[in-house]
């Protein structure tokens, strides 16, 4: 039996340790239930009493010895994968910091109004920021010498020269209205959100670009009723139910007759004036083919800036378009 030790040592000493599958296979074969030494063990109490002083010693150390072994490649297996395996495994480690986007206020606003009008049955429609002198002005209903149409307000992509047309960066969302017409017989029943621009001298309160969002319904029978009662059920919605409001007559090209809404909630004293309406010109319709024996409809346009300022206590508009990290880190998601 001393022999058979003697050969178990050596075989262990000189076992190839090198991979986690070499030690499951070492630990199979001497130290599991049925592994060798557990055998040599079985074999050790069933001899008789002398043999037993002098074996014991030997035996206990090659125990020791496989098992020793053991522990230590395992420990040194479990470290040498640790790096990775444990920061996986560390649920309670911080989150690396990285920098989020967020939606800018404007896209906050404008996506506010466009679902109050989503609930009530608009689509969304868009159209160029480029327009041409048709679109943007003529077709609804702007007199040939019409101020809107200066240098002044206007900026002119390309000025028409030897019969081609005036092309401008559109100066409101307006010509959407024109180009969905043209496009789609009545029922209609959309808003059209986009930027638009004015030849204007920069200051705390006009800008060369600002955002609008315009209505549109055409269908039978569309009346002045309908228009007013969509109106106040959008102001409810976006400044609250307990707002006052109040219908003014204005004009407006396109619109005929034209109007204006003016709301005042219980934190401002004033006034404010946040959109302009009114029911679609026969002449529009004209110009884009819709029979107005048939057919009225009505039309609305409003400021996204001057609704995102008033919102979010903006004083000055330029802070919307510098893109100053400090304003945008202020809108997290
Ligand atoms: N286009 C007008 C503007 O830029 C706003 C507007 C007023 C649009 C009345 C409309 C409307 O559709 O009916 O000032």
């Amino acid at each position: 039996m001393l022999d058979k030790i003697e050969a178990f040592r050596k075989e262990i000493l000189s076992s190839a340790l090198n991979t986690p599958a070499q030690l499951e296979a070492f630990r199979l074969k001497f130290l599991s239930r049925n592994g060798l030494i557990s055998t040599l063990f079985d074999e050790f109490k069933a001899l008789p009493g002398v043999d037993k002083a002098t074996l014991g010693k030997p035996l206990n150390e090659l125990k020791v010895l496989a098992e020793t072994m053991f522990k230590q490649c395992k420990e040194q297996f479990e470290s040498s994968v640790s790096g990775s395996q444990s920061i996986r495994d560390d649920l309670t480690l911080p989150v690396h910091a990285s920098l989020l986007g967020s939606l800018h206020p404007l896209t906050v606003v404008e996506k506010e109004i466009r679902e109050i009008f989503f609930r009530m049955g608009f689509s969304i429609s868009s159209g160029p920021e480029i327009e041409d002198d048709f679109h943007n002005f003529t077709a609804l209903n702007f007199p040939a010498d019409h101020p809107a149409r200066d240098m002044q307000d206007t900026f002119f992509v390309r000025k028409g020269e030897s019969g081609l047309e005036d092309l401008v960066l559109r100066t409101h969302t307006s010509p959407v209205q024109i180009r969905l017409m043209e496009n789609q017989k009545p029922p209609i029943r959309s808003v059209m959100p986009g930027r638009v621009f004015r030849n204007e001298s920069v200051t705390y309160k006009s800008y060369f670009q600002f955002n609008q969002i315009e209505g549109l319904v055409v269908d039978h029978g569309i009346s002045m009723a309908e228009l007013i009662q969509t109106l106040v059920t959008f102001a409810k919605m976006m400044y609250g139910s307990e707002i006052e409001y109040r219908i003014r007559s204005s004009f407006f090209p396109f619109t005929e007759p034209s109007i204006e809404m003016d709301v005042r909630t219980s934190s401002t004293t004033n006034w404010m004036e946040i959109l302009g309406a009114g029911m679609v010109d026969p002449n529009v319709f004209e110009a884009v083919g819709i029979d107005s024996e048939h057919y009225s409809g009505y039309a609305f346009g409003m400021g996204i800036d001057r609704i995102a300022m008033l919102k979010y206590g903006f004083t000055d508009i330029r802070t919307l378009y510098e893109n100053d990290i400090r304003m945008l880190e202020q809108f997290p998601l």
